[in-house]
């Protein structure tokens, strides 16, 4: 059996990981090794129902000797500790497979992101021509990619602007605490009016603007209110005008689909944090290189894997099954409010959801490190 390091395990995305393995049974196929930055030493986790099965003791994540003896190495901790490590491990000699969830050597040449099913041919012919890092995608492009994978796979986009309605878990586990005490403080704030139903809106709208531009709103992580409100700005800025979350739309897609050196397919758009816990959504408008009718083109997106799905678009299926609150926590990629836009014909619209923490960020680790076995 292949030793399989797991490093940041018990981090979100670590754990989400975790738990998808344990529900599918990965670990029955491997050895696993549990590494930590500060616990060395410690027991490791319990990984299966099989008390057969014993985890050794926790390692030490920075020992390049007990990494060096991995077949294959998960990270889940994040760009400074895969900065830190990979040089020196890379130096020992370690020719291993690195799995890693952090952007550091997404965009590197010897380098593949990993999204199966959409990808699945470049990651094979990665392997057979000796590629080592397999990293998984931004998880906003791995959602996108996932509901519009088919249109790609046709050869039909011209090019994508994806306006996006992100999550915050996108920002951390903080963040999804912060969500939680703002909308708290902000009901709080209002209790007694919202108890008497003679009371006026328009007080109680005041009430809440004036809580929300005060110091008094929980704002350690976000800086400024998320609920109530929302934020048009994720991660760093650029000197072209993007934010680095846009940047990397047409930059990942395209590495993704294995265009790099042929014509790029634009990808652009606005990113936008808003008050949902863990389902990044995007309203995409599509360029189509030709006038495709719209049963081919409804029959190419639901066909494209097994997890995307189309939503009719009709209001009341819309609302029940394209949100957040529908999608969170499962595999699910759903695809609706498809179109022709007024501009033409080949201008379609569509907006899907997907669990960034699934499909958007452990999923594609796990089936990644399936392949290699
Ligand atoms: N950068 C994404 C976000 C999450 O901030 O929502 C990670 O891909």
């Amino acid at each position: 059996m292949k030793k399989v390091g797991f490093v940041g395990w018990r981090g979100m995305v670590g754990s989400v990981l975790m738990d998808r393995m344990r529900e599918e049974n990965d670990f029955a196929n491997i050895d696993p090794v549990f590494f930590t930055t500060s616990q060395h030493g410690k027991p490791g986790p319990i990984v299966s129902s099989d008390p057969g099965k014993p985890v050794a003791a926790l390692q030490d994540a920075y020992s390049i000797e007990a990494l060096a003896a991995m077949d294959i190495i998960i990270s889940c901790q994040g760009g400074d500790y895969t900065h830190k490590v990979i040089e020196p491990l890379r130096e020992s000699g370690w020719n291993g497979y690195w799995v890693d969830a952090a952007s550091s050597l997404r965009m590197k040449n010897d380098s593949v992101i990993v999204l199966d099913p959409v990808n699945r041919p470049v990651i094979d012919q990665a392997i057979d021509s000796g590629v080592k890092n397999f990293i998984g995608g931004n998880c906003t492009v791995s959602l996108m990619l996932m509901a519009i994978g088919g249109l790609f796979r046709e050869g039909l986009v011209d090019w994508v602007s994806a306006m996006t309605y992100q999550a915050a878990s996108g920002a951390g586990a903080r963040n999804m605490r912060e969500l939680i005490a703002q909308m708290g403080a902000i009901r709080d704030n209002v209790a007694e009016e919202l108890a008497d139903p003679a009371s006026a809106i328009l007080g109680i709208d005041r009430k809440t603007s004036d809580l929300l531009r005060s110091s008094d709103l929980p704002q350690s992580e976000f800086g400024v209110p998320l609920a109530g409100s929302l934020i048009p700005y994720i991660d760093r800025q650029l000197e072209n005008g993007q934010s680095r979350e846009e940047w990397k739309a047409q930059a990942e897609t395209n590495k993704i689909l294995g265009l790099d050196g042929q014509a790029l397919v634009p990808v652009d758009g606005v990113c936008v944090r808003i008050g949902a816990m863990r389902c990044h959504s995007q309203a995409l408008t599509i360029k189509l290189n030709k006038d495709v009718p719209m049963s081919d083109v409804e029959s190419i997106v639901a066909s494209a894997n097994d997890w995307v799905s189309l939503i009719p678009n009709d209001r009341e299926v819309t609302m029940e099954k394209l949100t957040p609150a529908a999608v969170t926590g499962s595999l699910d990629i759903p695809v609706g409010r498809i179109r022709k836009l007024n501009m033409g014909s080949e201008y379609l619209s569509a907006f899907t959801v997907g669990d960034q923490l699934l499909w958007g960020a452990a999923e594609p680790l796990r089936r990644m490190l399936a392949i290699l076995l």
